[in-house]
C-alpha cells in the first residue's frame, strides 16, 4: 500500500452508521482515518462531531450527553451539537477557539452519511441512491461488517460476480456466472456491469426463492446488473424469471420481469483506514413483502455468504501487504473493476493539491 497518496477521495458521503445505531448513547467511529462521534439530537437529527477534546485531545466519546450537550469525560468542557465550546470549568470567557469539528451529515435510506472533506461541497443531492432499503414496495434488512482490507477490495469483489462460482457455490454459485457474457459500461461516476443468463437452472438459493413466491420449478432466465457509483457504493439488481417470459429487455425496451422475483443487493464500503472498512449491506426483494420471516432469513442467509467474501477479502489484503510490489495483471473479468477503480483515482486526483510551478530562471 501506498502511505503518501490517499486511497480514498474526502469530498464524498459515507456511510458512517444505519440509522438505529445512532441514539442517545455516544457512538464512536473511525470514517476516512478521521475520528468521530455520533449522537442523536433531542429533536432526532444526528450530530458528527470530531472525537478528540479541543482541551487535551481524551476522546468525547468517553464523555456524557446531557440534552444536545455532550461533556468530555475529563475537565468538563461543554461542547453543543454544532462542536462549539459552551462552558468551561472555573472561567468565565470561553476562548473563542474552543471549538472541535462538526462534520455534516445526511440521514437517508436508513444510513446515517458523513462528509468528511470540504463542508462547502456536501450536496445532499449527492448522497447515493438507495431508496430500496426503506421503499414501501421492496422488503429486506442488512447488516455491518467491518472488513480488515482496502475498501477498494470488497468493490473489486462486487464488480465481479464470477467468484460467486468459486467462493460461493453452495447458495448464488454456478458455472453459468463464470462463462456468460457481460456487458460493461461507464458514466462520469458510475460504471455497469450486465449479464444475462438465459434458459439455465437455477443455483440453489433462487431456485428456493422463484418456489417460494410463485411456486414455480424450472429452467429460468437470470440476471445481474451491478452499479457502481463512486467512490464506494454498488447496487446490485439480481433476479431470475421464468425462462422465455420476456424478462431480458429487447431492442433497448425494459423486459417483463411479472413472471420473476427481483432482489437488489444494496453496499456501500467506507474506508476507516487504508486496511480495513466499515461494509454496509443489505438485500430487499419485491416479493413476498409481508413475511417478516422471509426477511429474518435472508437477511442470514446472505449475511453467510458475505462471511464466505470476508474470509477471501481478509486473505487477499494479507497477501498483498506480503507483496508490496507486485504487479496484478487484469482479466476480461476485471473490466467493471478497474473501472471503478480509475472513477475512484479521478476523485482522488481532484483533491490533490496542484504541483507546485517551478519558476523560470532566466539568464543574466
Ligand atoms: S481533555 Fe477534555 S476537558 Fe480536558
Ligand atoms: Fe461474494
Amino acid at each position: 500500500m501506498n502511505a503518501t497518496k490517499s486511497t480514498f477521495p474526502l469530498n464524498a458521503w459515507y456511510a458512517a452508521a444505519y440509522d438505529v445505531e445512532v441514539g442517545r448513547k455516544l457512538l464512536a467511529r473511525t470514517i476516512c482515518k478521521q475520528k468521530i462521534v455520533m449522537f442523536r439530537r433531542t429533536d432526532g437529527q444526528v450530530a458528527a462531531l470530531e472525537d478528540a477534546c479541543w482541551h487535551r485531545l481524551l476522546p468525547l466519546s468517553m464523555g456524557t450527553l446531557e440534552g444536545d450537550e455532550l461533556t468530555c469525560g475529563y475537565h468538563g468542557l461543554v461542547y453543543n451539537a454544532q462542536g462549539r465550546c459552551t462552558h468551561m470549568p472555573s472561567q468565565e470567557t470561553l476562548n473563542p477557539s474552543a471549538c472541535v469539528r462538526a462534520f455534516p451529515v445526511v440521514e437517508k435510506h436508513r444510513f446515517i452519511w458523513i462528509w468528511p472533506g470540504d463542508p462547502a461541497k456536501a450536496d445532499p443531492a449527492l448522497v447515493p441512491d438507495m431508496h430500496w432499503n426503506d421503499d414501501p414496495d421492496w422488503a429486506g434488512d442488512g447488516k455491518l461488517i467491518t472488513v480488515k482490507c482496502d475498501y477498494r477490495l470488497v468493490v473489486d469483489n462486487l464488480m465481479d460476480l464470477t467468484h460467486e462460482t468459486f467462493v460461493h457455490g453452495s447458495s448464488i454459485g454456478q458455472r453459468a456466472v463464470a462463462e456468460a457474457p457481460f456487458v460493461a459500461t461507464h458514466g462520469d461516476r458510475t460504471a455497469t456491469v450486465t449479464r444475462w443468463m438465459e434458459n439455465i437452472d437455477a443455483p440453489p438459493f433462487w431456485a428456493g426463492q422463484i418456489e417460494h413466491a410463485r411456486g414455480y420449478r424450472g429452467k429460468v432466465d437470470r440476471w445481474q446488473i451491478i452499479r457502481f457509483e463512486a467512490p464506494c457504493t454498488v447496487n446490485i439488481d439480481v433476479g431470475v424469471a421464468e425462462a422465455g417470459s420476456g424478462a431480458p429487455p429487447e431492442d433497448g425496451r425494459p423486459g417483463d420481469r411479472s413472471k420473476g422475483v427481483n432482489g437488489f443487493v444494496l453496499n456501500t464500503v467506507t474506508p476507516e483506514t487504508d486496511g480495513s472498512c466499515h461494509y454496509f449491506w443489505a438485500f430487499a426483494r419485491n416479493y413476498c413483502l409481508g413475511e417478516q420471516r422471509l426477511t429474518h432469513q435472508l437477511r442470514e442467509g446472505v449475511a453467510g455468504i458475505f462471511r464466505e467474501d470476508e474470509l477471501v477479502l481478509e486473505a487477499q489484503q494479507i497477501a498483498i501487504d506480503e507483496h508490496p510490489d507486485h504487479k496484478f495483471y487484469n482479466l476480461n473479468i476485471d473490466a467493471g473493476s478497474m473501472w471503478a477503480r480509475r472513477l475512484i483515482d479521478r476523485m482522488i486526483a481532484q483533491e490533490a493539491p496542484p504541483a507546485p510551478v517551478i519558476p523560470i530562471r532566466l539568464a543574466a
